[in-house]
């Protein structure tokens, strides 16, 4: 599935990174590829509607996460899985690339990108490291994809090079809150206590029945220490909430509980501008 054209970037080094990653892209590439079937249905229904965001859908209009117009932009996807939000960007006229570390994810990216006729580039491997030049792109953005599953330290760097200066990333994936009340092995519903340290939040290695996986989050002030190091201004910052509650329960929260507690959170960047020294 790989579809990197002509701008691979040291194509052997590459490799060689791919052929011994991290052991937890190894356990997640297996996890995602073992469920990839389970998202086949909600990827044709993405790929079918407007933008909205987050577990209950809070609609594009109130979060303003993609430009309205991306004519000549190019966008990249990281941890893109079917790639519904590359089709929504190539919509608005961007120029896009999905990179996954699921094969079979990215068939199914493949295969609703040639039925919806629209043109991606997807690439099978690790966010971490993308075998993309510097400065290639104008806008980075990812859902529940290197956002949670890759490690900050690593991931949130390879993004910064990927991007013009004065280009934007765009993230979405679990508040720290839900990663503290969540159960980390066996029911995995979260509850209102306080289970697991707060300062303590960087790798979340679980599991449930057969399924294990490999997660990752830091506190908010770690966050954004992070994004001041590697180079990146805040735009803006969402903690995603139900707008009444109720019991209806998506990937394991309760709407009561996100009208309570915020479970998601958003990330809205800029790469900021080499600054002119005196
Ligand atoms: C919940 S899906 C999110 C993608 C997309 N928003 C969707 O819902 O189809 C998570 C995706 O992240 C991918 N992923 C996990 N670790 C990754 C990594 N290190 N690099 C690239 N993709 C990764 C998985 O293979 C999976 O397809």
């Amino acid at each position: 599935m790989a579809c990197v054209g002509d701008n691979t970037q040291n194509p052997a080094d590459y490799r060689e990174f791919m052929a011994e990653p991290p052991d937890y892209v190894i356990i997640n590439r297996r996890l995602w590829d073992d469920d990839a079937e389970n998202w086949v249905a909600s990827g044709e229904r993405n790929w079918a509607r407007e933008p909205d965001w987050g577990f209950w859908g809070i609609p594009e209009t109130d979060l303003g996460l993609l430009p309205d117009d991306m004519t000549g932009m190019r966008a990249i996807e990281l941890g893109c899985g079917t790639a519904y939000i590359s089709a929504w960007m190539a919509r608005r006229g961007a120029e896009c690339v999905g990179i996954d570390n699921s094969a079979r994810q990215l068939a199914t990216a493949q295969r609703l990108a040639g039925e919806h006729g629209i043109d991606l580039a997807l690439i099978h491997g690790n966010a971490e490291t993308v075998p993309i030049p510097d400065e290639t792109f104008d806008f980075a953005i990812s859902e529940y994809g290197a956002a949670i599953w890759a490690d900050p330290y690593v991931w949130v760097p390879e993004a910064w090079r990927l991007l013009r200066p004065g280009g934007v990333l765009v993230f979405i994936g679990a508040h720290p809150l839900k990663d503290m009340t969540q159960p980390r092995h066996g029911d995995p519903s979260v509850g209102r206590e306080l289970l697991y340290p707060y300062f303590d939040l960087h790798r979340v290695d679980w599991s449930e029945g057969d399924e294990v996986g490999t997660v990752f989050n830091l506190t908010i002030s770690a966050w954004m220490t992070l994004f001041d190091e590697v180079g990146f201004d805040i735009l803006a910052y969402h903690e995603l909430r139900h707008p009444t509650g109720g019991t209806e329960v998506v990937f394991d929260v309760t709407a009561d509980w996100a009208h309570d507690f915020p479970a998601e959170q958003v990330w809205k960047l800029r790469k900021r501008e080499a600054s002119v020294s005196s």
